[in-house]
């Protein structure tokens, strides 16, 4: 069976610092850098969905369930938030994209048909782009 995997991009905006509370602020400054202030990005997050072509659509995603799903368990959580501090969902992540990325991926994977999830990315900025595959390689 062939599986194609379809990637698409949605856009959130959002505030955030980087720090970790067991250190004190000068060795926060010292490993986060200007990241350590508080400041923002316009994110980019393409989600990658895998499926089987169903030959009676020419699809193999719905991109409308795809839609919905990053929509609910992502974008309404993170856009206009103040990542830091006001999503409770992120509590006690430090929240570089890394651990974005990661966390992204469970709350879409728990709302995805299971299996599907290939990938996701974080656009931080222009010149940073984290990629998170979950952590092991579903058997398929
Ligand atoms: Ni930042």
């Amino acid at each position: 069976m062939t599986a194609f995997a379809v990637s698409r991009a949605y856009h959130f905006s959002a505030a955030h610092r980087l720090a970790n509370p067991a250190l004190s602020d000068e060795e926060n400054a010292e490993v986060y850098g200007q990241c350590f202030r508080q400041h923002g990005h316009n994110y980019v997050l393409e989600v990658t969905v895998a499926g089987a072509l169903d030959p009676a659509t020419g699809m193999s995603v719905d991109l409308g369930m795809v839609d919905a799903v990053v929509k609910t368990a992502v974008l309404d959580r993170v856009d206009h938030y103040d990542l830091s501090a006001t999503v409770p969902a992120l509590a006690g992540v430090i929240t570089t994209g890394e651990n974005l990325a990661r966390t992204f991926w469970q709350w879409l994977e728990d709302a995805l048909p299971p299996g599907s999830l290939e990938r996701v990315t974080l656009v931080e900025t222009a010149n940073n782009v984290f990629e998170y595959h979950g952590e092991t390689t579903p058997a398929r």
